[in-house]
């Protein structure tokens, strides 16, 4: 499962959204039923021993990847979501993204002290959703237990901005240099 070439289902796409920025477009990987259970399954068997019960995702692609490794954690799914989304009181974290900024909500009673939980996206650039979601599981007190990405842009140096913060485990299926 481990050694699934997941890099032939995920498209360059040059100059999108915007000149200059190559965009990896992972809808071949999820649309794959092979892709998917590998990257589920490798990111799951991972963290299965690390006692996580919930796992958090940011709208909206980090919901397609956070729930079914939650499922397959026997965890609960918690989605961080874009300003205005959540109908209840809110945790709210402003970030910056490779290309423009935005702001993420939780509900505050969404996450316990006693959680234990995993941050779940599809990628990893600048790092600045995973901190912005990283800071929002800070604010209901819960446990932050580790970082999971299919995909990291290791040439943006993510790691580097996340560990300033954050000193917990970054899983990453792919690095790209
Ligand atoms: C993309 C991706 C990650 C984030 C990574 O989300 O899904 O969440 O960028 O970039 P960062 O490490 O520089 O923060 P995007 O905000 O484009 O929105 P989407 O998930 O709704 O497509
Ligand atoms: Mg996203």
């Amino acid at each position: 499962m481990s050694t699934f070439e997941y890099e032939k289902l995920i498209v360059d796409i040059p100059d999108y959204p915007e000149p200059g920025v190559v965009f990896k477009d992972v809808t071949p990987l999820f649309a794959n039923p092979q892709g998917l259970a590998a990257a589920v399954d490798t990111i799951a068997t991972h963290f299965i021993h690390h006692g996580i019960t919930k796992v958090v995702g940011a709208e909206a692609r980090g919901f397609l990847l956070g729930a079914p490794v939650a499922y397959r954690l026997t965890a609960g799914f918690v989605p961080a979501r874009k300003p205005g989304k959540l109908p209840r009181e809110v945790h709210q974290q402003s970030y910056d993204l490779e290309y423009g900024s935005d702001t993420l909500e939780i509900h505050k009673d969404a996450l316990t002290p006693n959680d234990k939980v995993l941050i779940v996206d599809d990628l990893i650039a600048t790092g600045g959703t995973c901190v912005a979601s990283a800071k929002l599981v800070q604010q209901t007190g819960a446990q932050l237990v580790g970082f999971a990405f299919l995909l990291e842009l290791a040439f943006l140096h993510p790691r580097e901005v996340v560990h300033k913060e954050f000193d917990q485990e970054i899983f990453s299926l792919i690095h790209v240099d």
